[in-house]
């Protein structure tokens, strides 16, 4: 469960990222990227050291005490990811690499063994391609019907779009809980509701949403829902699948090899239980057990205050790019439901140019189509630009974007 705190001072908490304290050509760094991948602070820094002087030795596998201890501290990460999303039992937390591997696991494991041909996966136009290639590969290989929810004229998820694509051969719903082109932020505790009441599963692509804010696995009712460590201040390489224990229980497992097995034979093998059934081979340790001083870090500062601070972020980054008259900005127009993720071109300028300008004004974002390939086209281009905000950034940083942004269109107008 989340922990109240005293609201968010993002002044203060830049004082914990030592990256943002560099320069870069000679301009103080101003990290616009966190959808990409977010900073770490030094608690979660430090970790990683510490653990490498004092902490290694495999999981789940010796007896002698260095390997005790790092097991562990590395089930205890699982106990406190299982407390952070507040699931049920700490068996529902699987670890993977990342969000792309805990989708593909719903992928191959469940969808794979449980629909029958001709059967549907809803999805919205706005998914990520780790949570859109998965069921578009498996909807040719086995005869799963797509269908897809659209948005509305401010990027909001259509809900009438949603109510008439649940058909009664819909088995399963795919959805984003936060988009990471539009900043959107869905609503799954209804869109679980719904499906849920016609007997359909939902799987959620929550990587640009737990690290924003609070989220509560009884509330949302998903099925199974997915996340990075990497994009919630942890180490990059270590994602989490949650699933409910029933219907992680009745699949199969994807990867085989070392540590998920019960017993083996030259001719057979029996199954290791949850979770461990999901995780062959040596995990990442370090990341997995440097992850648990991140959820710390979230959870001492409040998940809904870094939700708040970001609507107050993006309500004053709205006002300013929406000012700027050469900008089309793709995304919803006002602050609640969304995340700090402003996705927009410049009027006569390619994406990639306005990024080098930035950057050598120390503004650093993303361009391309951002792994949402169809949605980006859908806007009639092929790439966009992309800021995208946390926990740490201020105002100051948004004006930084704004004057450089301004400079950069001068250049090109000129
Ligand atoms: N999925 C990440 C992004 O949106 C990498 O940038």
């Amino acid at each position: 469960m989340q922990t109240m705190a005293p609201p968010l001072d993002a002044h203060l908490i830049r004082k914990d990222f030592p990256i943002l304290q560099r320069e870069i050509h000679g301009h103080p760094l101003v990290y616009l990227d966190s959808a990409a991948s977010a900073q770490r602070p030094r608690q979660v820094i430090d970790r990683e050291r510490e653990i490498g002087r004092t902490l290694h030795a495999n999981v789940h596998r010796s007896v002698h005490t260095l390997a005790n201890e790092t097991t562990a501290a590395f089930e205890r990460t699982r106990d406190r990811v299982a407390s952070f999303i507040n699931a049920n039992r700490r068996e529902e937390i699987v670890f993977t690499r990342g969000t792309t591997e805990s989708l593909n696991i719903v992928a191959r494991c469940w969808a794979e063994k449980f629909m029958q041909r001709g059967e549907r996966i809803v999805l919205t136009r706005m998914e990520h391609h780790a949570n859109l290639v998965p069921w578009i590969r498996l909807a040719k290989s086995h005869g799963f019907e797509l269908s897809y929810i659209d948005y509305d004229s401010d990027y909001r998820l259509d809900m009438e779009s949603f109510e008439k694509s649940l058909t009664p051969n819909t088995r399963l719903v795919a959805v984003a809980h936060a988009s990471n082109v539009l900043g959107t932020v869905n609503p799954i505790r209804e869109i679980t509701k719904a499906a849920h009441e016609i007997g359909a599963y939902v799987v959620v692509d929550g990587a640009q949403a737990a690290p924003h804010l609070p989220i509560d696995m009884q509330n949302l009712d998903a099925d199974f829902y997915a996340f990075s460590a990497h994009k919630m201040l942890g180490p990059t390489g270590v994602g989490v699948l949650y699933g409910k224990y029933d219907l992680l229980n009745d699949m199969d497992p994807w990867m085989t090899g070392g540590e998920m097995i019960n017993r083996v034979s030259y001719f057979d093998v029996s199954y290791a239980g949850l979770p461990h059934k999901f995780e062959a081979g040596t995990p990442h340790i370090t990341g997995v057990i440097a992850f648990h001083e991140a959820i710390e870090y979230l959870d001492k500062l409040g998940m809904a205050n870094i939700a708040d601070h970001e609507v107050e972020l993006s309500a004053y980054a709205l006002r300013k790019l929406t000012e700027l008259p050469f900008i089309t900005l793709y995304g919803p127009s006002t602050a609640e439901d969304r995340t700090a993720v402003f996705s927009f071109n410049v009027q006569g300028v390619l994406p990639d140019d306005i990024a080098q300008l930035l950057d050598a004004d120390g503004v650093a974002v993303r361009t391309g189509h951002h792994c949402a390939q169809p949605l980006v086209e859908a806007f009639g281009c092929s790439s966009t630009v992309r800021a995208s905000g946390y926990l740490y950034n201020t105002k100051k940083d948004i004006d930084s974007l704004i004057e450089s942004l301004k400079r950069a269109y001068s250049l090109f107008a000129s």
